[in-house]
């Protein structure tokens, strides 16, 4: 996948909870991940994985060494209520943003994810594959999932997590992990 620029991902951490919270924020994000765009949010959903739990592995995308967006992982097994919800096992979830908007629409989404969920079939040898949730609205998300190779997996009337963000009608996406020759 190509794009303008490199990227690469470090680990999120405190220092990045006011810039996260902008991008919260941002009505092009705040539009899909519908949370309260505070620091008090951020710290309460971040903070105890900037302090050590694994649950779930969130990290920040870098273009060129600028922070412009969020990107995160957890193993399904990890938080069984979403295992159950997607009704998919061996998997590990992504969720993803760009939060500065003149860099969306540029292919960087794409090619993050595409990178991103590599690296989690790497890190992960137990998964069998990737997935990914979208709101059947969001053409970037779900055109940005088809252009890093996912497929589409399952329609889905509504998922009962909880969160405000999975209401309404969504789209499953996977990458499977690769046969090895
Ligand atoms: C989803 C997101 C990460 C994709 O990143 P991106 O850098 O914008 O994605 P890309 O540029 O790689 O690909 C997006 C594609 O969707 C297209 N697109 C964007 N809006 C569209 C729309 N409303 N209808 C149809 N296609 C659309 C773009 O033109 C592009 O396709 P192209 O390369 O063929 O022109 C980014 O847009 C974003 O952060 N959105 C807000 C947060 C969000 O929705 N997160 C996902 C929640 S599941």
């Amino acid at each position: 996948v190509s794009s303008p620029g490199t990227l690469s991902f470090r680990c999120l951490e405190r220092a990045d909870f006011a810039t996260l919270a902008r991008w919260l924020a941002a009505p092009h994000v705040a539009r899909w991940w519908r949370h309260p765009a505070t620091l008090e949010f951020v710290e309460r959903e971040y903070g105890p994985h900037v302090d050590g739990d694994p649950s779930t592995e969130a990290y920040v995308v870098e273009l060129d060494g600028h922070s412009i967006g969020l990107i995160q992982r957890y193993r399904h097994r990890d938080h069984p209520d979403w295992e159950q919800a997607v009704a998919i096992a061996d998997a590990a979830g992504i969720d993803y943003l760009i939060g500065e908007v003149d860099h969306t629409g540029r292919g960087i989404g794409s090619a993050a994810i595409g990178l991103f969920a590599s690296d989690t079939l790497a890190t992960y040898p137990e998964i069998r594959l990737v997935c990914a949730v979208t709101q059947q609205d969001n053409m970037a998300s779900r055109k940005a999932l088809g252009k890093a190779g996912f497929e589409l997996f399952r329609f889905v009337e509504r998922i009962d997590s909880g969160d405000p963000s999975d209401e309404g009608p969504s789209f499953v996406y996977v990458l499977r992990r690769p046969p090895t020759s």
